[in-house]
């Protein structure tokens, strides 16, 4: 039996008219009657699946086509903007989605390019890659201790949720105490610990139950136990299951790693989309950069189109200049973030947050450039 790669799943209503219109002259499909589906899906092998709105049914029929055909990319099609379902479904693992007649040449775009990138694919035969969602993951790491991870990281996820309407959680993987709570001012009794039973079958309800919430901007967070005996529990596998489930949950996980490297720090920095190195602009943060760059290199972190520079105490007595760091250093500079050891230390000594509200205007100047570089990355 011939079979297309593209399956398109849904009623012959008005939206599938207006496809098989548009573009049915186009592409080779397949077609499967919803009702069906339970008796038909397994017999089909597309590439890509196109999903049309039934009302009441989308999670479900969704849910069963990523069972049944594990790694084949959904892209689903309404005839209405509908942002919680869209919400949904993403975090579910739909890739894309499309409001019909609106968008049909986006909706025709990217089926072309998904149908190209598919062949390629199976023609070069790689490893299925694993099912994820949206959400994005910012690791802040250094190979030097005091060079800001902590403050920058929980600034930045803090700055996120008040410049966006995003969810965002932060997560402290220092497994020891890492202080970023004490930057948030927040106070919790449970720790990622909480989530170790539930760690094979952990659903967005047990992180929503565990996370803690900044009370100011809202932004959730993971933090590490205090106690170091138990963090051993926390193992490499462990970060990668709670980073794919984060990843459905939430828009972005910003992520705070120890300069200490082990199979976990290792862990969180490959699942990284970015990794955001912090650094001051001196001659031992050269070295250490270096150094860390060759220890990536061995261990197999990929640092091209990843790894951003942070300059981090940025003020009129550093060292070098940062014309001299990009003539060491060969990865973008991402932001950077003036010295206030005054405006810091107040807010740290107060127990409050560098931000406080979501259209501030006395900024310190840190909590300034923080801003300055959360707008431009959401650009
Ligand atoms: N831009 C800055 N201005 C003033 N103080 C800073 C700045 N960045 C970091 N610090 C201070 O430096 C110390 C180390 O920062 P921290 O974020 O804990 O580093 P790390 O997590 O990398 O060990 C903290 O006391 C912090 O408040
Ligand atoms: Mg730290």
């Amino acid at each position: 039996m011939k079979q297309s790669k593209l399956l398109i799943i849904g009623q012959k209503n008005e939206l599938f008219n207006l496809l098989a219109t548009q573009f049915g002259a186009d592409f080779d499909y397949d077609w499967l009657d919803p009702a069906l589906l339970r008796s038909e899906l397994k017999n089909a092998n597309p590439s890509l699946v196109l999903l049309l709105h039934e009302a009441g049914k989308d999670l479900e029929t969704h849910a069963y086509i990523q069972q049944e055909l594990v790694d084949v990319p959904v892209v689903f099609v309404h005839e209405r903007h509908d942002f919680q379902l869209f919400r949904d479904l993403v975090r579910a693992g739909a890739i894309d989605y499309f409001v019909i007649p609106e968008d049909l040449n986006g909706l025709e775009n990217q089926i072309s390019i998904l149908l190209a990138r598919l062949t390629i694919r199976s023609e070069k035969d790689k490893p299925a890659s694993f099912k994820r969602g949206s959400g994005q993951v910012f690791a802040f790491y250094s190979g030097k201790g005091g060079s800001g991870k902590t403050l920058l990281s929980t600034t930045f996820a803090q700055t996120l949720k008040f410049e966006s309407t995003a969810q965002v959680l932060y997560i402290d993987l220092n497994l020891q105490f890492g202080g970023g709570e004490t930057y948030l001012a927040v106070e919790t009794a449970r720790s990622l610990l909480d989530l170790e039973p539930v760690i094979d079958e952990m659903t967005e309800q047990h992180l929503r139950n565990v996370a803690a919430k900044e009370p100011l901007s809202k932004m959730e967070l993971l933090i590490s136990p205090c106690d170091a005996e138990m963090a051993e529990y926390i193992t490499e596998d462990f970060i990668t299951k709670l980073i794919r489930v984060c990843r459905r949950a939430y828009d972005f996980i910003v992520i705070d790693l120890p300069v200490h490297m082990d199979e976990r720090t290792y862990t969180a920095l490959v699942e990284a989309d970015r990794i955001y190195y912090t650094m001051a602009q001196d001659t031992p943060s050269i070295h250490v950069f270096k150094h860390t760059e060759k220890l990536f290199q061995k261990l197999g972190v990929a640092t091209a189109d990843r790894l951003e520079l942070v300059l981090n105490e940025v003020g009129r007595d550093n060292e070098l200049s940062k014309k001299d760091i990009e003539r060491f250093i060969d990865f973008p500079i991402a932001a950077e973030v003036r010295r206030d050891i005054k405006g810091v230390q107040i807010a740290i000594n107060k127990g409050e947050t560098l931000r406080k509200l979501p259209e501030e205007k006395k900024l310190t100047p840190v909590a300034k450039d923080m801003r300055k570089w959360v707008i431009s990355m959401l650009k």
